[in-house]
């Protein structure tokens, strides 16, 4: 039985062939419309969500089955004192699948030991977030032909972004990838990500805080919302909120194709404006994410 923690869980020819299902199944929906019949995903939410939640239920529904959880621990015995533990233990008799967001950096990894079915990590604290970095590979890959030898800006909350830290780990196994960090100083990538992602690795990078100045080199812009819920002090988060908003100004600087991602929520980072541009793919990726985590489910229950 496998579960996904992170996106190094899959071998680069392992996420290939999930991207392989994942197109297959946006060409040909019907051949997959009842692949799940009789199975059970449970969705486990110890922390707010729109996308990552209602993506995965609607993939399963997609594939003929059916879904069951909880969207806010304190709809959940969490709000009574229970483990994540045993909590896994008992949605192991109801679910054949479960897909678990947790504020803690790890308690997905913790169900994952104590689970007797799979567990995927949808989220955990500001940790990973494997199945937002599926997507984005999808996206890339589908938009780009290719997920190597670009520039790829990051911009926004690099510190507590766990879409960043997942989408580095998982681009670094990638040829050609070299990264650029626009963040303002607080919100600089972790160090640990700095030395054991990049420097061990002979990755090339930049950090700068300025967007403009690094715009026309970019091929992919993946913006980030500064994230609210894991500041400890509401002043350095009103101070940092707006440091970065993208317009239409801004995007006359970038090149023709370049492509803006994010991974969404938006709050004020990118201007609605832009969303008129066909640069901006991240409605788009929110259908890849569907469809990739159709194909995750698939792939988990081994039924492909
Ligand atoms: N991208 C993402 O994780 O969105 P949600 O928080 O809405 O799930």
């Amino acid at each position: 039985m496998r579960h996904l923690m992170s996106p190094l869980d899959f071998s680069v020819e392992e996420l290939d062939k999930l991207m392989d299902i994942a197109e297959d199944i946006e060409k040909n929906r019907d051949k997959y419309s009842h692949i799940c019949d009789g199975k059970i995903l449970a969705t486990c939410f110890y922390e707010p969500s729109t996308r990552t939640r209602l993506s995965f239920e609607s993939a399963m529904l997609h594939l003929g089955g059916q879904v069951l959880g909880f969207a806010s621990a304190d709809s959940s015995s969490a709000a009574k004192g229970e483990s994540v533990s045993d909590t896994i233990r008992v949605i192991s008799c109801f679910a054949d699948i479960c897909a678990m967001r947790h504020p803690k950096e790890g308690a997905p990894m913790v169900a994952a030991s104590k689970s007797s079915i799979p567990v995927i990590n949808a989220g955990d604290g500001g940790h990973q977030h494997p199945t937002q970095t599926l997507t984005d590979l999808m996206t890339i890959r589908s938009l780009k032909g290719s997920i190597k030898n670009m520039t790829i800006g990051l911009c926004g909350d690099l510190k507590f972004g766990r879409t960043v830290h997942s989408l580095i780990n998982a681009l670094k196994r990638y040829e050609g990838i070299n990264f650029v960090f626009i963040s303002p100083e607080e919100l600089r990538i972790p160090d640990y990500i700095r030395s054991d992602v990049l420097d061990k690795n002979n990755i090339p990078y930049k950090e700068v805080i300025k967007l403009e100045d690094v715009m026309p080199e970019l091929d992919i812009l993946y913006m980030t919302r500064v994230q609210r819920e894991r500041f400890f002090n509401e002043e350095d988060y009103v101070r940092l909120k707006d440091f970065y908003i993208l317009t239409k100004e801004k995007m006359e600087l970038a090149k023709k194709d370049m492509m803006v991602l994010h991974p969404l929520p938006r709050v004020n980072e990118i201007s609605v404006e832009v969303d008129d541009d066909p640069r901006a793919v991240y409605f788009k990726q929110v259908q890849y994410g569907m469809y990739i985590r159709m194909a995750l489910i698939l792939t988990l229950l081994e039924l492909v």
